[in-house]
């Protein structure tokens, strides 16, 4: 159930019944928002003043027509006018009531399936070689869960994990390993930063250390099979090594999604000659550059943007530019979703001007750049080791389950006493908290990194929401009914849900609006919106379990009516973390 759009499509129609003129170009205008208050009804319908202009109508001769047709709808409670220009819709309670049922009954929680696009998330991304750290967490864990998300609205999604697998650092790495001669096991994850560090310290200092380094790029570029044997092997240790993170963070990356930057080194040669022929690229000086009306440089003139050295090499921004054609043309993408960081926003906006100009890209084709910002510590800046170091995400993810184990054995006075069920709650909280500390701030500012409040049991947190799931799987505990197979006796119960207080009510809306709220996060890619949502959604289940008691309901009516609502709630509860990438447990 979409009340929004059900709502939008109604007063589109009314419209229409009013005004013989056609307004689909008008229809952007009117927009449908939840009411802060309910005395204002529970939607509001904004805009009407700006159709009122192109028709000559008055605002509220306009306003009473629509107001009039509504009225005759049984969905409706009544739809009036408010003395500040909106009209304010109250819903029907019985209405509602009716579509709590459909709701609960139905598997896909009364979600319906959208028209299917391919759409294309670029994701996570590190850089090989390297571990992980908390510069790669926000775009693993946000384009995780718009990934989920997506793909249980129906599109066809394909994850691209666009790794930094290639450019001069290998021909360093493999210069150096093979001077070394490391064993196998030497050759490790922890072990290449540091072989990274002396390489990168010799291609400094010795200068036929850096001719055979150089000329090693040359050969893994040509194919050359000794070094793509040893680039492969350094890929493969990192991606096994990422692989362990994406498998303790709960993200559905593997393998099969790498799509590095290597992948479009074939391309490249062809990209600028084209460029060239279609006058967009030019020689200056040495390097080949695109001139961009569209930016300007320190001097206010339209930029130039390098997209191959002299010395042959090619650029990010070229990568970019034929990554951008083949999600097009091979991946026949409809969307691309970037998730990178905000300071690489130009860098993209280079590269798909080009793309664009260069007729790589179909107009029908959206490239978005889904930015975020940094992690900071308490201090303010980007967050840090104590000694200054970045912070490696494995052993952030391990300080979380830890912190979340100390949390529970001071907090959770259960009688849950078996190890591994500890454990395993542990991490479900650990891991859980922290993403949703990510993933419920707004994406575009920074935030900062705080132990302490991701690991509450109150306000907007994972603990917290977890927390309110277990309290309705205990309700069912006491009612002898299992929350699982519910479902299967409320067909022979054949209760109706009544929505008699007005915390029921308000509840009730808030269920309801579960899946407008996920269609708003798939447009535009912000899950924080799913967070708050849930948050609002526990808070009111809290307010209505303290106010309307289910298992002492003074009639079996209203004890079944309130058991569905809380197993509704629980659902929905579920359902969203899981979207967000966070599992539940039945009790804490
Ligand atoms: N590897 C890059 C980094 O660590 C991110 C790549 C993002 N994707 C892209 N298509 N440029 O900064």
């Amino acid at each position: 159930m979409n009340i929004q759009s059900l709502l939008s499509k109604k007063i589109y129609k009314t419209l229409s019944m009013i005004v013989d003129k056609n307004l689909s170009s008008e229809r952007h205008k009117i927009y449908i928002k939840r009411s802060k208050k309910s005395d204002f009804g529970d939607y509001q319908i904004n805009g009407i003043i700006n159709i009122t202009k192109k028709i000559d109508i008055s605002f509220y001769q306009l306003a009473k027509k629509i107001v009039d047709i509504l009225n005759k709808e049984n969905i409706f409670e009544k739809v009036e006018i408010s003395n500040s220009g909106f009209i304010n819709i109250f819903l029907n309670t019985e209405w509602l009531s009716a579509q709590l049922f459909n709701t609960l009954s139905s598997k896909r929680l009364d979600i319906s399936l959208v028209k299917p696009q391919n759409i294309i998330v670029d994701y996570s991304s590190p850089n090989i070689a390297k571990e992980m750290h908390v510069g790669h967490m926000r775009s693993t864990i946000i384009g995780d869960a718009i990934v989920r998300l997506l793909e249980f609205l129906g599109h066809n999604v394909i994850r691209v994990n666009h790794i930094g697998d290639w450019g001069t650092q290998f021909g360093m790495l493999i210069a150096y390993l093979e001077e070394k001669q490391y064993s196998n096991q030497e050759i490790c994850i922890t072990n290449l930063e540091s072989f990274y560090r002396e390489a990168k310290k010799k291609y400094d200092q010795h200068s036929d250390f850096t001719k055979r380094a150089r000329e090693y790029v040359v050969k893994l570029q040509h194919g050359d099979k000794y070094c793509r044997h040893i680039w492969k092997k350094l890929v493969d240790i990192t991606m096994k090594q990422n692989q362990i993170i994406y498998n303790k963070l709960n993200v559905t990356l593997s393998y099969n999604d790498i799509m590095g930057e290597s992948l479009y080194q074939d391309m490249l040669p062809d990209i600028i000659s084209d460029l060239k022929k279609k006058g967009l690229a030019i020689q200056d000086k040495n390097a080949i550059i695109v001139l961009l009306e569209e930016f300007k440089n320190k001097n206010n003139q339209p930029m130039g943007v390098v997209i191959q050295k002299k010395d042959g090499a090619y650029l990010y921004t070229t990568t970019d530019i034929a990554c951008a054609k083949y999600r097009c043309d091979k991946l026949k993408a409809d969307r691309i979703l970037y998730y990178i960081d905000s300071r690489q926003h130009q860098h993209l906006m280079q590269a798909w001007t080009i793309a664009r100009k260069a007729g790589y890209i179909p107009d029908s084709v959206s490239l978005e750049h889904h930015m975020f910002g940094m992690v900071l510590g308490k201090d303010g800046k980007p967050l840090k080791t104590r000694s200054g170091e970045t912070i490696k995400l494995n052993s952030l993810l391990d300080e979380a389950i830890k912190r979340a184990h100390n949390v529970i054995s001071n907090k959770i006075t259960t009688s849950i006493t078996d190890r591994s069920e500890i454990e395993h709650l542990a991490r479900v909280i650990g891991i859980g908290s922290v993403k949703y500390a990510d993933l419920s701030k707004c994406r575009t500012t920074d935030y900062v990194f705080d132990w302490d409040q991701m690991l509450k049991f109150e306000g907007n947190t994972a603990p917290y929401i977890q927390y309110a799931y277990t309290r309705i799987m205990s309700i069912f505990n006491k009612t002898g009914y299992s929350y699982k197979n519910f479902l299967n006796h409320i067909e022979e119960i054949k209760e109706e849900i009544k929505l008699e207080s007005n915390i029921e009510r308000q509840l009730a809306i808030c269920l309801l609006q579960y899946e407008e709220t996920i269609t708003n996060v798939a447009d535009l890619g912000m899950p924080h919106i799913l967070c708050t949502y849930l948050y609002r959604l526990s808070v009111l289940f809290s307010s209505f379990y303290e106010e309307c008691s289910i298992i002492e309901a003074k009639s079996k009516s209203l004890f079944y009516s309130r058991l569905q609502i809380a197993l509704l709630t629980a659902r929905i509860l579920e359902h969203g973390l899981n979207l967000l990438g966070i599992q539940v447990v039945d009790r804490m």
